[in-house]
């Protein structure tokens, strides 16, 4: 493998389907990288990653494996293209998480903000899983087996992935020059709000538009948007700021001249919450069209999700393996070689 070749490396956590947030935080970023990069790609379903604070719900997270997999296919990803294989079947990287974990101290764990973020959202306190405080050094396994070194991620990763290059630098100092240290490839959209307008779109707060949602669920979310709650009247005056509607028109709608147009009246009054709220609705489902129709596609092939992620594991292997080998002699662990 030559050190100066991009290869990229990415995932998603399978605990449940992905959402128009997942869309411009990282597929859209995957599906670029996918056109203009000419090394390797990987697109990993992180299953073991979702289980450290999923133990007691296996069959969600082995549920979600294939429904992730297909919302990236069905959004454009290529396999042909991008090797998509499942984490825990690709035994290196356990091995590898092993290794790093000696170059870790736990005061640094506890101290990564977004790990210290989840674990209070989680409501975990001193009781966190010992597999979910240190899923930084789990996740660097995933990307070094691979050697890569671009890394497509939400921002609230970029923590997670400084410990990736930290445990680039250790390896290196103690047992010799192996990885290179990792580039985060971050999107430029802003964090997509939940309809609700509370916070990002998000599973959890039960606020969010799903990729595979069909066109009655977003229409049905997207009249419960949060606005102004002080337009009550479409005569009344309005506001722009913080009213979701128009955020997501500022995101998914192409005819920006007659947005300003919009936001214009909306702001004088004279502009009704439900006429703009049709609006959004129909350039969404124009957006998901497409996306749910390859969905419906892949998903009406009985065993292709799962063929192409089989396929994509086992050239996965290949890869980890050859690393390993070189990981272990560079750690005087290949006694039998
Ligand atoms: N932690 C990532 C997320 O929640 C998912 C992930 C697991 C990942 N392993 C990875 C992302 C390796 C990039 C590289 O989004």
């Amino acid at each position: 493998m030559k050190g100066s070749e991009e290869t990229v490396l990415t995932g998603d956590r399978p605990t449940g389907r992905l959402h128009l947030g997942h869309f411009l935080g990282s597929i859209e970023n995957r599906l670029k990288l996918e056109k203009s990069v000419s090394g390797k790609l990987f697109y990993m379903v992180a299953d073991v990653q979702a289980l450290t604070d999923n133990a007691a719900d296996p069959g969600k997270v082995r549920d979600a494996v294939r429904e992730v997999a297909l919302d990236n296919l069905a959004c454009g990803m290529d396999p042909k293209k991008t090797t998509m294989f499942i984490q825990s079947q690709v035994q290196e990287i356990a091995e590898l998480t092993i290794f790093f974990l000696n170059l870790v101290t736990v005061s640094r764990l506890k101290q990564n903000p977004t790990v210290k973020t989840e674990i209070a959202q989680k409501g975990f306190g001193e009781n966190v899983p010992a597999g979910f405080l240190m899923y930084p050094v789990s996740q660097a396994a995933d990307i070094l087996a691979f050697k890569a070194n671009r890394v497509p991620v939400g921002d609230d990763q970029l923590p997670v992935l400084e410990q990736t290059n930290e445990i680039v630098d250790s390896f290196n100092r103690l047992y010799g020059k192996t990885f290179e240290r990792i580039k985060p490839v971050v999107s430029k959209n802003p964090r997509l709000v939940g309809i609700d307008g509370k916070g990002k779109m998000s599973k959890s707060l039960n606020n969010a538009i799903y990729l595979a949602d069909d066109e009655d669920d977003v229409e049905e979310k997207v009249m419960k948007m949060y606005t102004d709650p002080k337009h009550v009247h479409a005569s009344d005056p309005g506001k722009v700021e913080g009213n979701v509607v128009f955020t997501y028109l500022d995101v998914f709608d192409p005819n920006k001249k007659e947005l300003e147009a919009l936001k214009r009246q909306y702001k004088k009054g004279g502009l009704g919450d439900v006429v703009l709220k049709k609006r959004l609705a129909a350039i969404l489902n124009e957006f998901l069209d497409p996306i749910r129709e390859r969905r419906r596609e892949l998903a009406g092939e009985q065993h292709l999700v799962m063929d192409i992620l089989e396929e994509g594991t086992r050239k996965a292997r290949q890869t980890a393996r050859e690393v390993l080998r070189e990981v272990k002699t560079k750690m005087k662990i290949n006694y039998f070689q």
